[in-house]
């Protein structure tokens, strides 16, 4: 009997995760047989519960919030951009070992230039937040070399400090939502986690414009408080991450089987509208 190659998404809570339909759906596209499994894991477990998973002959795992700088930490091996990034979305298992990827700011890329159609070279870009989800982004965004990339966050000296590590790859600068005046981004991407603890904090209403394109890392079946907000504040468009979060889940799969599945289909098959 042969078995089915498992793998899984591990986070606290992760009841919520859309990564097994997404998973699914690209396994009968590719016509590959696996098995994806949702589990929920509290930080006190994850070292174990990695192990187990890994020793029972599991393939590899997805890692979610709040997870992803805790892994980066106990992977045997990790890619140059989950380095940079200090985070880990994407463990493979191989010959006894634990390889730590980030599909994350490529998800965010591919979503902006292949399905949005965006040209970043030369944009004017401002992130909201400074977390671990900023961190996942910016040498990927820096990399498509804007014109400028600043990071603003409500704690200042935690946009100064990313701002520090990535000096040499551009043109980076940290504010505080208060000092954002000049309505002069052509794109503004909400890394806070404000709208997933229920928060809308004072977004910075002087950096939209109506050329601005408004980008939440954020989803929801609802719209997000942020893509409400951007909308309200007249930007030329208003996207939810549903994009990113299929783009980044095929990268994975394409690092685990091998081959990258069609993102659009899955886009629709899941009835959003990006
Ligand atoms: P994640 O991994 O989701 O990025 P994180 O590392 O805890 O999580 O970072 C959360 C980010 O959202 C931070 O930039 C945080 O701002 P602070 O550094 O000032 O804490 C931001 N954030 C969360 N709630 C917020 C709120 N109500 N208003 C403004 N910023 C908020």
């Amino acid at each position: 009997m042969t078995s089915v190659d498992r793998y899984g998404v591990m986070g606290y809570p992760v009841s919520h995760s859309r990564s097994p339909v997404i998973h699914r759906l690209f396994a009968l596209q590719t016509g590959q047989n696996i098995q994806y499994e949702l589990l929920q894991v509290a930080p006190e477990k994850l070292e174990t519960a990695i192990r187990q998973f890994q020793r029972t002959g599991g393939k590899g795992l997805n890692i979610t919030v709040p997870h992803k700088a805790e892994v980066a930490k106990l992977a045997d091996h990790l890619s140059e951009r989950a380095s940079t990034a200090g985070a880990v979305n994407t463990l493979s298992f191989k010959e006894g070992e634990i390889v730590g990827d980030n599909t994350d700011g490529i998800g965010l890329l591919r979503d902006l230039v292949v399905n949005l159609g965006l040209t970043l070279e030369g944009a004017r870009i401002l992130i909201l937040g400074a977390g671990g989800a900023t961190r996942g982004i910016v040498g990927p965004l820096l990399e498509m070399q804007p014109a400028s990339l600043c990071i603003a966050n409500r704690t200042l000296s935690r946009a100064e400090a990313l701002v520090e590590k990535f000096a040499d790859a551009g043109e980076l600068s940290a504010r505080r939502f208060d000092d954002l005046t000049e309505a002069s981004y052509d794109l503004v991407l909400n890394a806070t986690s404000a709208g997933v603890q229920g928060e809308t904090p004072p977004y910075p209403a002087g950096a939209i414009s109506d050329r601005t394109f408004c980008y939440d890392l954020s989803y929801g079946l609802k719209p997000t408080p942020f893509s409400v907000w951007a909308r309200a504040q007249g930007a030329a468009r208003s996207v939810m991450g549903w994009g990113m979060l299929v783009e980044q889940a095929a990268e994975s799969f394409r690092i685990w089987r091998g081959v990258r599945p069609e993102t659009a289909p899955v886009l629709r098959q899941m009835s959003i509208t990006a």
